[in-house]
């Protein structure tokens, strides 16, 4: 396609976008590429105007310069001591003889991380782990359970908007609680962030807190699960990276590039707009394949091949005003995960002949993984 059809229009009427510089483009110009998706829909409400990844500036600047405000580098550096802890205890606990990779410790991992970077007591991540559950209709233990039934309207009720307003609900009394009696975690910075005399409503800082668990929880998951089968596939680089453990953060790139957890991002266009001579009407769906743009052979020689030296930029963070807030806590979780993987185990790989689930809709990853 990146040869042939590089903007494809598919049978609904949108537009795939397959070249690494034509996904910049479209990343890069979100005047004519909006990520506000209810455009498709003209009448009907915005999703939220307070929802980071679905807006435009001028909102987005100014909401995105409040939480960067509270959600800084040196937040995500501090987490690495407490992160380590997480991840020796996850694998403290582990069964030799039925270790799953996602269920012992790829899936739990961020959604404990992300509950107690909100502050969230150790009492309640099991709810926040439930939420998460259901939203994404991913039951580790059960899939049967979590699938859609005749009755789609009733199952779509359960599955994602109880859950979805049980967190709300959760957060916003957490919310007051921090406006009244502050701490030091990442709601109490929230609300105390202030840029140019702006600050965050209650309702924003909810729907902060519910996108990172949205955001954060599954994508991390995903990139852990991507990287025991990369190196599956590319023993040499295991051999490398363990001989060598600063070779660590190069990996992870690679597999992020190579097996990016989300496969493509939507857009939708303002108005007519030429993207690699294909014009795409006011109004339509645009869809930029991060997989594809990260196997581009214009920019990465010998695509398919997993390089530790390898330059040139992969973008399974996505591009942008957009770019992803939490890629400094994946890129640390992947890494922290990696290096207690090697620790405890001196060997290890997917369980031959297991049965495999998984990830549909734009994810690129597994729900289960068999360690052996
Ligand atoms: C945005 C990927 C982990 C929070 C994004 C975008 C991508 C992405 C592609 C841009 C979407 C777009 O432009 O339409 C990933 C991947 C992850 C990961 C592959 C893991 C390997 C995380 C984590 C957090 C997080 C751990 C926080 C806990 C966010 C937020 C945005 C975002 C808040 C919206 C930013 C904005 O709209 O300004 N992510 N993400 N992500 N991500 Fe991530």
């Amino acid at each position: 396609m990146r040869h042939h059809h590089p903007v494809h229009e598919d049978e609904y009427g949108a537009f795939h976008v397959f070249r690494h510089a034509d996904v910049l483009t479209v990343a890069s110009d979100p005047g004519v590429y909006s990520s506000q998706l209810s455009r498709l829909r003209p009448g009907s409400q915005a999703l939220s105007e307070q929802i980071l990844s679905v807006i435009d500036p001028p909102m987005h600047r100014t909401l995105r310069r409040l939480v960067s405000q509270a959600f800084t580098p040196r937040t995500v550096a501090d987490l690495e001591p407490r992160v380590t802890e997480l991840a020796g205890q996850l694998l403290d606990a582990v069964d030799g003889d039925t270790f799953d990779l996602v269920a012992d410790f790829a899936y739990p991992l961020p959604v404990i991380v992300i509950a107690e970077l909100l502050g969230v007591p150790p009492a309640d991540r099991t709810l926040f782990r439930s939420w998460s559950d259901r939203m994404l209709q991913m039951q580790v233990a059960d899939p049967a359970d979590m699938q859609f039934g005749d009755d789609a309207d009733e199952d779509y009720q359960r599955l994602v908007k109880e859950p979805m307003r049980a967190m709300h609900a959760y957060l916003h009394d957490h919310v007051t609680d921090r406006r009244a009696r502050p701490a030091n975690d990442l709601i109490s910075a929230l609300v105390a962030a202030r840029v140019e005399g702006e600050r965050l409503t209650d309702e924003q800082i909810v729907e902060f807190g519910a996108l990172l668990l949205m955001a954060g929880h599954v994508s991390t998951s995903m990139l852990l699960g991507n990287t025991v089968l990369c190196l599956k596939d590319h023993p040499r680089a295991e051999a490398a990276a363990r001989a060598d453990r600063s070779l660590i953060p190069a990996l992870i790139e690679e597999v992020l590039r190579l097996r990016p957890p989300i496969t493509v991002m939507a857009r939708v266009t303002t108005k007519d707009t030429v993207l690699a001579g294909t014009t795409i009407p006011a109004g339509r769906m645009v869809v930029p394949s991060l997989l594809s743009a990260n196997h581009d052979e214009q920019v990465f020689t010998d695509p398919d091949h997993l390089d530790l030296a390898r330059e040139g930029r992969q973008i399974a963070f996505g591009h942008g005003i957009h770019y992803c807030l939490g890629a400094p806590l994946a890129r640390l979780e992947g890494r922290i995960a990696l290096e207690a993987l090697f620790d405890r185990f001196p060997d290890f790989s997917p369980t031959d002949g297991a049965k495999l689930r998984y990830h549909r809709d734009g994810l690129f990853g597994v729900k289960n993984l068999p360690l052996t």
